[in-house]
């Protein structure tokens, strides 16, 4: 599939900061290109278009401008048990757009990024148990919990075992009460708080 991501929703050229510094990463896009003709009219390669980090107002904007080409299939944010962005996915679901999860198992905890004050997510006291029960780890839990509600999860790992363990996810199922349970340590803790 051809694609186009657009990430992060705010104007900043190329230069601007460290990370998102690749200009064609960048959203000066959102408002210059998506607001504008659609990305690929010209030379008729765009087949799908993905975005990041857009909120429900930000997607509602792409979604109104007149003539729209290229709807946005997916939309990429930060989701997990402690920031379930069950309004968001609610909204996603509404115009088919799949939401998918980054930091989906608490993020990589770097202190260049992460405020390392906060809660890990994998010890928590509530998803511990849920693991127990179904002797398997928290990690699967926090998983296995976005698939059972439409969301993509994306789970980042440079260990062999933890790879191979991620992807047996769909080897067992939360129960409704395990859901509900999971559902309600929501905190709106955003790891990446730097992003929009
Ligand atoms: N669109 C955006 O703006 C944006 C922002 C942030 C991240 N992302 C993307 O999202 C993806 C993942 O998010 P993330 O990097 O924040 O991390 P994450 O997937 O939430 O967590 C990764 C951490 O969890 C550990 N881990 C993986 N599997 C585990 C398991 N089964 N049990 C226990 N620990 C486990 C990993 O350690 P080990 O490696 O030691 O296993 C790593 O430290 C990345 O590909 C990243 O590029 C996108």
């Amino acid at each position: 599939m051809l694609g186009l991501d657009m990430q992060v929703p705010c104007a900043h050229g190329a230069g601007t900061c460290s990370f998102y510094s690749c200009p064609i990463a960048h959203s000066k896009w959102f408002f210059s290109t998506h607001l504008s003709p659609d990305p690929g009219e010209d030379a008729g390669l765009t087949k799908s278009i993905g975005v990041s980090s857009f909120n429900n107002k930000q997607l509602e904007k792409i979604l109104n401008k007149p003539g729209l080409k290229y709807k946005p299939i997916c939309n990429q944010v930060e989701c997990h048990p402690y920031l379930s962005q069950r309004k968001l996915l609610d909204f996603c679901k509404s115009h088919d757009i799949v939401l998918v999860a980054y930091a989906a198992l608490g993020s990589q905890r770097l202190k260049e990024w992460v405020n390392l004050g906060l809660p890990v997510l994998l010890e928590d006291p509530v998803l511990c148990p849920i693991a127990k029960k179904h002797k398997q780890t928290p990690a699967l839990v926090a998983l296995l919990f976005q698939t059972q509600r439409g969301v993509v999860v994306l789970a980042k790992s440079y260990n062999k075992k933890r790879i191979k363990e991620n992807i047996q996810v769909l080897d067992f199922e939360l129960t409704p009460e395990d859901m509900k349970a999971t559902n309600g340590i929501n905190r709106n803790i955003r790891y990446y708080e730097f992003l929009p």
